[in-house]
């Protein structure tokens, strides 16, 4: 049986996993409310047709088994306000708001079958990776149907413990930027050194794919792939000698370490 799902907050995420859910027909298009607030996208959403679209949250809620909350973490309290009289003790409600607790989310609803996800960006792709964890209550048999979902945007991990999901934060959540940002420098190296932005981005992305691919495929340890590109005295090792100079080992998880105090911070 397919569950009826409504999402609130139908913007980048929202609709990572409102397509996902259409494009592996978890949901049928009759059985998917997409509440958001936003007249411009609200008007897209609807020129769209991919499910039922509302611009506030009414009564029609109580008929939906899952709410998803997709707003940004600073637009939870006022949505609070207008969701805590409209829930059933039946429904579950699946937060992907970075940085609110279980707890908080169950104190602000006045709700208690709250299960909290942290997705990323390429779950638009289907090529996500979501942690997840929920509070006591929920059934497996629920669960289960919950984590369906979330892998029609790619694959995810179960945690017991919610103070991990931090550390998802830290390292798949905010993980695509610290991507951009290396590709980024790597593509203005390849300018510096005569290529075109285009040409510079094909040798890069390409690399990176590439390399991906070896990550996952090639049984060796991450240290014996660095190994097997960089020989003694040559082109790689000098760009290798010049990263441990600057200590970027350390940069690296001091930055990472970085986001996951921030996402502490915000859980308070
Ligand atoms: N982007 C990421 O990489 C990422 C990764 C993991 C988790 N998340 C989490 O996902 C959530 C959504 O992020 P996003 O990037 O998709 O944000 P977004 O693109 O800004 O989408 C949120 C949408 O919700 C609308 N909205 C705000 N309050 C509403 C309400 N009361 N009822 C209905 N709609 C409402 C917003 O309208 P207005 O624009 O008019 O306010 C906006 O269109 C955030 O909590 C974030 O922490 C994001």
């Amino acid at each position: 049986m397919k569950m009826k799902i409504a999402i609130i907050g139908c913007g980048n995420m929202g609709m990572a996993f409102a397509r996902s859910f259409l494009q592996y027909e978890l949901v049928n298009k009759d059985q998917l409310l997409l509440v958001e607030k936003n007249d411009h996208r609200c008007a897209i959403l609807k020129a769209a047709r991919d499910g039922i679209v509302i611009n506030t949250i009414n009564a029609e809620l109580k008929d939906y088994e899952l709410i998803i909350l997709a707003v940004k973490p600073q637009d939870f309290e006022e949505l609070a306000e207008e969701l805590k009289d409209k829930l059933e003790p039946s429904q579950i409600v699946l937060s992907i708001m970075a940085g609110i607790t279980i707890k908080k989310i169950q104190e602000k609803l006045n709700h208690k079958s709250v299960i909290r996800a942290m997705p990323n960006t390429p779950g638009m792709l289907g090529m996500g990776i979501t942690g997840f964890t929920s509070a006591e209550g929920i059934s497996i048999a629920r669960l289960f149907k919950v984590e369906n979902l979330i892998n029609a945007t790619g694959r995810s991990i179960y945690l017991e413990d919610e103070s991990l999901l931090d550390a998802v934060t830290a390292l798949s959540g905010s993980g695509p930027a610290y991507f951009y940002y290396f590709v980024k420098h790597m593509v203005e190296a390849g300018k510096k050194m005569g290529f075109d932005e285009g040409t510079a981005q094909l040798l890069v992305k390409q690399t990176m794919l590439g390399a991906y691919h070896l990550i996952n495929n090639a049984e060796l340890s991450l240290d014996d792939l660095i190994k097997a590109v960089a020989s003694k005295g040559g082109t790689t090792e000098a760009a290798l000698n010049i990263f441990n100079s600057h200590h970027m080992d350390d940069i690296i998880i001091e930055a990472v370490l970085g986001a996951e105090k921030r996402s502490r911070e915000l859980s308070r």
